[in-house]
């Protein structure tokens, strides 16, 4: 028998961690800090518990059919509105739509890992945006951006929202630790974070350094996929999602409240940490999900689905089946398709494809494709194994084989993503990408 690597233990769904967590997915969850807070039979009393301000976050309109709308109720000490005016502040080499810095080449692409920065360089999870690619419009909350992080410091006494969009945080090196306005989450390599709009946060760096993908969703909230013949289970189960329970901070300060707003950083001056949430109820939560609990479904016959049978979350567009951005993920799994070619086939899409890598090796190319780079293939841009690859593959030996060092994923676009001028011109832009296909000789007889 092949050999199996054990899986990493996965944490319990809820307790018993050094952080306390509630699963489900979507779930209208409660949590109180401090007991007899939350208030009950009604969101907004006239006097709250403890001397709270009652606070609606709402993420989805008013009157969003019950089905897709999300609000949370916060009681907290301080009502979000107390700061000073924001100012607009350097971005660095974040960005934002619209994407029109340089035109868009219909080259494949492929980036080595972006560097952190030393230590002499101070850079914190804001600092450390440096958008890649990105498109459609923030007004009209339609397509994505897609960044990379580097940092090398936390954030102790500025804070951040995002009211363009949903952060889908991946994590690649070093574990993070996300203290949001609901509680803390922590996310290691393998696991995900979604923070969604307006939620406010900073993060804390676990370990010396950090670097991830994220992709900034501009469109619908993400959720699970519809599973349709599949049936009730598989794929990512909502019982694995984790939400926090309520945590707060009593501090105050000279603090910083920044923001992304309409594609531009901002910041506000503020007396006070705005993680001063005491309780709150409600479905508009962020969560993590551990990529080790996604049960895969696949081929045990012959030809590999297309990849979307690897898809975690979804956001979707008015165009039914074409997501405004797909979360896939290539997990460890077995491969026992007979009279198949087992990578990834060649083929041109109409989505278009941003992948990054968080550990191992991905089965459509034997190098170059490495932990911590990324690959856009666009709109019609071919692609698929390499020539090494190919003839590997096409000559293999079909027995069940274990793929155990792997944890690949994709942000599958319905828009062409466009890089940034950044993206085109770094250093870490592989320009010789195209020749890993130029041995693909012509072998017809
Ligand atoms: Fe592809």
């Amino acid at each position: 028998m092949p050999n199996r690597k054990a899986k990493p233990a996965k944490k319990p769904p809820s307790g018993k961690g050094e952080f306390r967590y509630q699963s489900g997915f979507g779930n209208e969850f409660a949590s109180a800090a401090v007991e007899g807070v939350l208030p009950q039979g009604q969101n907004s009393p006239q006097k709250v518990a403890h001397g709270l301000y009652a606070e609606q976050l709402s993420g989805t309109a008013f009157t969003a059919p019950r089905v897709v709308n999300r609000r949370t109720w916060l009681y907290r000490m301080r009502p979000s509105v107390a700061h000073k005016p924001f100012q607009s502040i350097e971005q660095g080499r974040l960005r934002s739509a619209p994407f029109d810095e340089v035109p868009t080449p219909p080259n494949q692409l492929r980036w080595m890992p972006i560097p952190i920065p030393p230590s002499s360089q101070r850079t914190d999870f804001i600092d450390g945006l440096i958008t890649m690619a990105g498109n459609g419009n923030t007004h009209t909350h339609a397509g994505v951006a897609i960044h990379i992080y580097v940092a090398n410091r936390s954030m102790t006494d500025r804070f951040f929202y995002n009211a363009d969009g949903e952060m889908l945080i991946v994590p690649q090196q070093g574990r993070l630790l996300l203290r949001t306005e609901m509680g803390i989450l922590e996310a290691a390599p393998g696991e995900i974070a979604v923070i969604q709009r307006g939620i406010r946060f900073r993060v804390e760096l676990l370990d010396k350094e950090a670097r991830g993908y994220i992709c900034e969703n501009y469109g619908a909230l993400l959720r699970l996929p519809d599973l349709g013949p599949i049936g009730a289970n598989g794929l990512a189960n909502p019982r694995d999602f984790l939400a926090p329970v309520a945590s707060f901070e009593d501090r105050e300060g000279d603090f910083h409240i920044v923001t992304k707003f309409q594609g531009r950083l901002w910041a506000a001056a503020i007396d006070h940490s705005p993680l001063n949430v005491v309780a709150w109820h409600g479905n508009y939560v962020p969560y993590k999900y551990d990529l080790a609990n996604f049960n895969c479904i696949n081929t045990v016959s012959f030809d590999h689905p297309d990849p979307s049978i690897y898809t975690v979350l979804t956001s979707p567009s008015e165009i039914p089946g074409t997501g405004n951005v797909d979360f896939v993920v290539f997990p460890p799994r077995w491969m026992v398709a007979e009279h198949t070619f087992r990578p990834p086939w060649f083929h041109r899409n109409f989505m278009n494809e941003f992948m990054g890598l968080i550990r191992g090796e991905y089965d459509a190319k034997a190098e170059g494709f490495v932990p911590g780079g990324a690959s856009l293939h666009n709109c019609m841009a071919g692609h698929g194994p390499d020539a090494e690859t190919f003839e590997k593959a096409s000559n293999a030996e079909l027995k069940p084989v274990y793929q155990g060092d792997t944890m690949a994923f994709m942000f599958e676009t319905r828009f062409v993503c466009q890089p940034t001028k950044f993206a085109l011109e770094t250093s870490e832009l592989d320009h010789q990408y195209f020749e890993c296909w130029q041995g693909l000789g012509k072998k017809f007889k």
